[in-house]
């Protein structure tokens, strides 16, 4: 298993919408970014602010995702949304126990982060193939 495998942006993160994308490409530049923080600085304990910007990123994306998702899918989103609660809630089980003035260990975050938008990003081509091709098409013109 990669410790400090960043997560390149690919076609497969789009999901047809081209605000929803460019949060993900934001999303991902933090985790990247973070990454380069704690290869610099190995003994790197301070996760508070990192924790927060992705919380606080990932609540707001999640939202605009389900609302739009909705559009195609109103039931599964539910699904999804659980998902996207499971996120969060351990992203606050971290911040908790950071903020405590516990020693979180930085590959444990990281780890997860990466094996949870992996496994994500299957399930969300679900919904993908429910938007109808002509939606994607014109917004893919401006990805
Ligand atoms: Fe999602």
């Amino acid at each position: 298993m990669e410790k400090f495998g960043k997560i390149k942006w690919t076609d497969k993160y789009r999901i047809g919408n081209v605000e929803i994308n460019q949060e993900r490409k934001e999303l991902l530049a933090t985790y990247n970014d973070f990454i380069d923080c704690v290869i610099e600085n190995p003994n790197y304990k301070d996760f508070d602010d990192f924790l927060v910007e992705m919380i606080d990123l990932s609540k707001t994306h999640f939202e605009k995702e389900e609302d739009y998702l909705r559009k195609y899918s109103d039931e599964s989103v539910e699904i999804h949304r659980v998902l996207h609660q499971s996120f969060l809630y351990e992203m606050d089980l971290y911040k908790i126990e950071s903020s405590s003035g516990d020693s979180v260990e930085p590959f444990k975050v990281l780890n997860f982060i990466k094996t949870w938008w992996k496994n994500h990003t299957h399930s969300e081509n679900f919904f993908s193939e429910r938007i109808p091709v002509d939606v994607k098409k014109i917004e893919s013109v401006f990805q």
